[in-house]
């Protein structure tokens, strides 16, 4: 089956063919030729990957989907939520914005909850019809960074499932299995498998 991903990263790309398996064929919209920036103007994350989903649908009429993460701080009343990807303001990198969670933990005292989670939604169009799917991945923020694997906020992100080490001190693979995408992704698969 043929699917197109709502994404311009050829890692994430890589990391859904995986979990979808071989049945699919997942391309992306610049292989299509829709090269521009796709808009998430949205308030939430379910709205945004709807919002992702469907800009996709309206200009190529091919089934997709789409998918927006976030992470959601107890202590910060989910923050950075929505605004993960541009915490510390527009341009700045990975580091700026777990510099400035670390700092806005800190300013809460040393009592304060440390609980988080990553939260992703992806939206599915398939013959015109939408379907939204969840996955998280509950843990809590480190004091400090650690690790040099992965991406964005894991080296301030220790898994439950993993407590005593962040996500960038992960394995790849394993970090896969548990994680918010591999969890919303892997519901998106067990729908399209529900279908056969
Ligand atoms: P996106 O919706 O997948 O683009 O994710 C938005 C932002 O959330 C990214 O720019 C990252 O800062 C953060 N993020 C999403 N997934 C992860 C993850 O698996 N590890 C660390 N940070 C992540």
């Amino acid at each position: 089956m043929k699917l197109i991903f709502a994404t311009a990263n050829r890692h994430k790309l890589q990391e859904a063919q995986e979990i979808l398996g071989p049945g699919f064929e997942l391309s992306t919209p610049a292989d299509a030729g829709l090269t521009e920036d796709i808009p998430e103007t949205g308030n939430s994350l379910k709205d945004n990957s709807l919002q992702k989903a469907k800009y996709i649908h309206d200009r190529l009429g091919a089934d997709c989907f789409a998918d927006d993460s976030g992470l959601e701080v107890d202590a910060l009343d989910g923050a950075p939520g929505v605004h993960t990807a541009r915490y510390a303001g527009p341009g700045r990198d990975s580091d700026a914005n777990m510099d400035k969670l670390l700092h806005e933990l800190a300013m809460k005292g040393p009592g304060a909850s440390r609980k988080a989670r990553f939260h992703t939604w992806a939206t599915l169009i398939m013959g015109g019809e939408v379907h939204c799917f969840e996955g998280v991945m509950e843990g809590r923020i480190a004091f400090e960074k650690a690790g040099c694997g992965g991406f964005g906020y894991d080296p301030v992100f220790i898994p439950d499932a993993c407590p005593d080490r962040t996500v960038a001190e992960l394995p790849e693979e394993f970090k896969n299995s548990i994680s918010h995408r591999g969890n919303a992704l892997r519901a998106l698969a067990g729908y399209l498998a529900s279908l056969d």
